[in-house]
């Protein structure tokens, strides 16, 4: 599999940090996914693609729900570590090693394709979603979840990129809510829900810890909150709680539909 650069610092960094991705991260909490799934018809027997799986909480939970799911990521130990919590959880899935902007899958081959809390990490977002698009069935879905920063922010959307590619070099950029619905209406694929969720930080200390961000980049980042102007600190909501530092994102939630016919 050849990759990119950008491609294969993600591969190199989370196939390091795929222990950490398991039961006790707080992406193993999925009321996100579950509010996302009330603008989609899930029916049991779906064939459902989660795209950058993770530590496979997105299609763990479809697969609950009674999908046939396939598990996708660019780091194989994390798939190993994903089917192994689905084996323990008594559920079935398959798993593929790819990059996201390459689907090893043939036309319409899926109803749902799932991707949260990735993109942010690819090299070419909109080829992502003409790959989703290629592999839906007609009339099938796309939920994506991520994090993002909406348009005309430039201060906090710098500030925000410089924090976030210091604390885990693979981190590539977040994109508006408005750029992806201008790439979902390209690939063919009708945006029927869109919105942005306030999200917690929770501890950055944590957060650290979840990249294994290296001690000097550690320093850079907590000098860039000490100095961040006022402007940033509101939007982000930069402050201190229990003496953690926290601050609050933008989360994505978009569920698009490939037309019907
Ligand atoms: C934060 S984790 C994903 C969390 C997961 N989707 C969930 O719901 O818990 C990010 C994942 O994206 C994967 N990734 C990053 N870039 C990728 C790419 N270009 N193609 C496929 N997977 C990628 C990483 O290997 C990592 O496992």
């Amino acid at each position: 599999m050849k990759l990119d650069p950008i491609q294969a610092a993600s591969a190199a960094q989370f196939g390091r940090q795929s222990a950490f991705y398991g039961k006790g991260h707080i992406l193993a909490q999925t009321a996100d996914i579950e509010g996302a799934l009330r603008h989609i018809p899930l029916a049991a027997g779906w064939r459902a693609l989660d795209v950058a799986t993770g530590g496979g909480h997105t299609g763990l939970l479809l697969a609950e729900k009674g999908c046939i799911v396939t598990l996708g990521d660019i780091a194989a130990p994390m798939l190993e570590r994903a089917a192994a919590l689905g084996r323990e959880r008594g559920l079935q899935v398959a798993t593929r090693v790819f990059p996201a902007e390459t689907m090893p899958f043939a036309d319409g081959e899926f109803d749902l394709v799932s991707c949260r809390v990735a993109p942010h990490h690819f090299s070419d977002p909109p080829g992502f979603v003409r790959e989703t698009a290629r592999v839906l069935r007609p009339g099938g879905y796309f939920l994506l979840i991520d994090g993002s920063i909406e348009d005309g922010r430039p201060e906090a959307e710098a500030w925000l990129h410089h924090v976030e590619k210091l604390r885990d070099p693979s981190h590539h950029r977040f994109w508006s809510d408005a750029t992806w619905r201008r790439w979902c209406g390209e690939s063919g694929l009708e945006v029927l829900h869109c919105e942005l969720q306030p999200m917690k930080q929770p501890d950055l200390e944590w957060y650290f810890t979840a990249a294994d961000t290296p001690p000097a980049n550690r320093e850079q980042v907590r000098a860039a909150i000490r100095t961040a102007s006022p402007a940033v600190r509101e939007f982000m909501r930069l402050g201190e709680e229990d003496g953690k530092t926290v601050w609050w994102w933008q989360r994505l939630v978009l569920v698009a539909r490939k037309d019907a016919r």
